[in-house]
């Protein structure tokens, strides 16, 4: 049997959020809120960790942790309430470990080391229960810990039932909770419903144990956001703004350069190497890796990319599902779509879209440009509002321009077509046919001069 196994609750609606989703399944620095309270379970050595959530969303939640072995889910069918969820994860919990860690799945800043903390506590006192709570100068909507004269925790007093008394007690239970795994499952059927929401209150334990003369420990942490939970969507913000900051300073200590901490908009899991600059006014989100020596200027949005080493971008650009290879240069205000891979030194001036289309080494697009299913060789420049035609309205065609090719301004290659290596094309040319090796191809209609040629008044 293991020693510590866990049941996180999220099973419960978005009420306060307003929301058709869950409320553990907002974004969180672009993590569903649920992914870090698991995490950090997993990181202390828990298992089984079990999820109680409602069917409904059974497929999301699948998604989101299919590649960790540890966790597993229970369906709670009605949402009756913490101490209702908690006996949903009855049979995937009892027997299997000695002591059960519970965590609402919308404590999104919780760290191992306080979890940790808790499970110690709570073994080495030999309690039936441990507790976290914290102090909060606002305690708001959040369960009151009520002591006795002697200061031991005698109930939770949940705010909507409490006593006005009761209410101006500041210390607040976190609802993470240490429990003997026998002792919960056999205790939870003792929950009644006797309350103002008529729910199940998991809280209700507390006096279940005070009542058998049970010993209860009860640990303070002295950094209250690490507990908060995000109830709505202020509280989400909120939660955003403290992970964002707790990102931005693993990828500072990692040797990344960030101008302003409070105006850059990194995700969790991005990878950015050292002495690589951020502009504010940034999004980098999704599964991205930037290498060392970049410059990302004001405004940038890029979204699951794999940038190199010493790439610029510049103001205002859109990066999504792409490659960059060292060297390249790229905006401002240029848009890679996904699919677009540009090799060594390119460069992507403004306002060109690129779509699916890879840029072979050392080639240029610098300005007011559409380069979509298209593919440009080596050291190939192509001018100022060239188009790829790409799309008959019914099927999308390919481009294939060669090394070292001179592309002149206002070019249309209507695809599919293919440019050999080492050619020119005539500026305002309508390509619709295949240019050979090291031609010329000029396909525009001829200037007409007509001589002391005036208008009729
Ligand atoms: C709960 C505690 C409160 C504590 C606060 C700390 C109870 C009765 N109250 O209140 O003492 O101060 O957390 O954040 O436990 N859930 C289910 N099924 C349900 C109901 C809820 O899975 O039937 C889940 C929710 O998805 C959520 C968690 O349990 O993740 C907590 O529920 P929530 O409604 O947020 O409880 P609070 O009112 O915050
Ligand atoms: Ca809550």
């Amino acid at each position: 049997m293991n020693k510590i196994g866990a049941i996180v609750l999220a099973a419960g609606k978005s009420t306060r959020l307003k929301s058709k989703l869950p409320k553990v399944l907002h974004p969180v620095c672009g993590r569903p809120l649920v992914y870090f309270p698991v995490k950090e379970i997993c990181q202390i050595g828990a298992a089984p960790v079990t999820i109680v959530i409602n069917e409904d969303f059974k497929n999301k939640f699948e998604e989101i942790f299919k590649d960790n072995k540890k966790v597993s889910f229970a369906i709670q069918k009605e949402q009756l309430g913490t101490g209702d969820a908690v006996k949903s994860a009855k049979d995937e919990l009892l027997g299997k470990c000695e002591y059960t860690l519970i965590i609402p799945g919308d404590v999104p800043l919780v760290k191992s080391e306080t979890l940790k903390e808790l499970v110690n506590e709570t073994i080495s006192k030999e309690a039936i229960c441990g507790l976290l709570t914290m102090e909060f100068k606002d305690p708001a909507n959040y369960g009151r810990v009520v002591r006795n004269h002697g200061g031991l925790v005698v109930a939770i007093a949940e705010a909507k039932d409490a006593s006005p008394t009761e209410l101006l007690i500041k210390e607040i239970n976190s609802s993470i909770y240490c429990v003997n795994t026998e002792w919960l499952f056999n205790t939870i059927n003792e929950i009644s419903p006797e309350n103002k929401q008529k729910e199940y209150y998991l809280t209700d334990i507390v006096k279940i144990a005070v009542g058998q003369e049970k010993k209860i420990v009860a640990k303070r942490v002295s950094e209250p956001s690490e507990l908060m939970g995000v109830n709505t969507r202020y509280e989400l913000a909120e939660a955003n703004r403290i992970m964002r900051h707790r990102v931005l300073e693993a990828l500072m200590n990692n040797g990344a350069g960030i101008v302003d901490e409070f105006h850059t908009y990194i995700d969790d899991g991005v990878e950015i190497g050292i002495d690589t600059t951020i502009e504010p006014h940034v999004f980098i989100q999704g599964k991205t890796k930037i290498g060392n020596d970049c410059y990302i200027e004001n405004g940038v949005v890029i979204r699951n990319s794999i940038i190199g080493d010493g790439v610029r971008i510049k103001a205002y650009s859109v990066i999504e599902e792409s490659k960059i290879d060292n060297g390249a240069v790229i905006g401002p205000f240029a848009r890679l779509r996904p699919g677009s891979t540009l090799e060594p030194d390119v460069k992507i001036g403004n306002f060109v879209e690129v779509k699916k289309s890879t840029f072979k080494k050392g080639s240029k697009a610098n300005h007011l440009s559409y380069i979509g299913d298209a593919t440009v060789g080596e050291r190939t420049n192509v001018g100022c509002g060239t188009i790829t035609c790409n799309y008959d309205g019914a099927a999308k065609h390919k481009t294939i321009i060669g090394s070292d090719c001179f592309i002149g301004s206002d070019v249309q290659f209507i695809a599919p077509v293919e440019i050999g290596n080492g050619s020119t094309i005539a500026a305002g040319s309508t390509i619709t046919e295949n240019v050979p090796e090291n031609s010329l191809a000029i396909a525009r209609g001829q200037q007409v001069i007509k001589h002391d040629w005036k208008k009729n008044t």
